[in-house]
């Protein structure tokens, strides 16, 4: 596999970032909703720690995938600038992918100690949430924080794919989809 240099992403890693990227995306709007929900059901944050918890596991495998089977290289008219903003975007995605979830945990004893109610939320309905220690700091504004620069970073890193694909008409964006190697199918 590695003789032929790959010009995209694999399936795996393809799968992955679309698939994260839905349900993190889908955390980012409505995750703060689903904490609020009113009426005292506990479905809404079992939900968000359910979908948030496999956000988590989904990203350390993808992480071990992606040290297993490094991205291919970047099209050769790539900048130094432009490799190292790719490069500082896909770290500093994989720091919050990880972060966002565990200040949500340790953010829980604060929330169950306002919602008594709450105590009945589970991780998809048949685990029972992990008790977290109390670590005394304000880790919901931490969570919240992390959580508003995600949305900055994924605007910037849209518009990076659409500016590549649109106006430079490279690869890059070609790169994370499942469509037919340009370079091959060309004759
Ligand atoms: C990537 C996944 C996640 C995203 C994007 C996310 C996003 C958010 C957002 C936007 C809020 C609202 C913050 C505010 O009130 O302004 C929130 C609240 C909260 N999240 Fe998450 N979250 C994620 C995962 C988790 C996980 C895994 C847990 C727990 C295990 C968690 C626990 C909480 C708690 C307890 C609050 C409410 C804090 C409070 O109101 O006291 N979150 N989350
Ligand atoms: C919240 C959602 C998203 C996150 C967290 C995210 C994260 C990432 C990460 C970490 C990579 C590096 C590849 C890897 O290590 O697997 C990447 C690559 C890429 N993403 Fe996203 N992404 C998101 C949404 C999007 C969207 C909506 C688009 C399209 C408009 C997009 C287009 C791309 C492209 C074209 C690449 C390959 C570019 C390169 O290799 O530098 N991503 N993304």
């Amino acid at each position: 596999m590695a003789a032929t240099a790959r010009t995209r992403y694999d399936i795996v890693a393809m799968s992955l970032h679309w698939l994260i990227a839905a349900l993190l995306i889908f955390m980012l709007f409505f995750g703060e909703g689903l904490m609020k929900e009113k009426g005292g059901g506990v479905l809404g944050p079992s939900l968000h720690i359910s979908i948030g918890s496999t956000i988590l596991v989904l990203t350390v495998f993808r992480l071990v995938w992606r040290l297993a089977n490094p991205p291919p290289a970047y099209p050769a008219r790539l900048a130094p600038w432009e490799q190292m903003a790719s490069k500082a975007t896909q770290l500093l995605f994989y720091l919050l992918l990880i972060g966002i979830p565990l200040t949500g945990w340790l953010a829980t004893p604060k929330f169950l100690s306002h919602e008594g109610a709450m105590t009945g939320i589970t991780v998809f309905g048949a685990l029972p949430l992990p008790a977290a220690p109390s670590l005394g700091l304000p880790m919901k504004s931490f969570h919240e924080l992390m959580s508003n620069l995600t949305i900055a970073l994924l605007a910037l890193h849209v518009l990076a794919a659409l500016k590549h694909h649109f106006i430079n008409r490279d690869d890059v964006l070609r790169r994370m989809l499942p469509v037919k190697d340009p370079d091959r199918t060309r004759s």
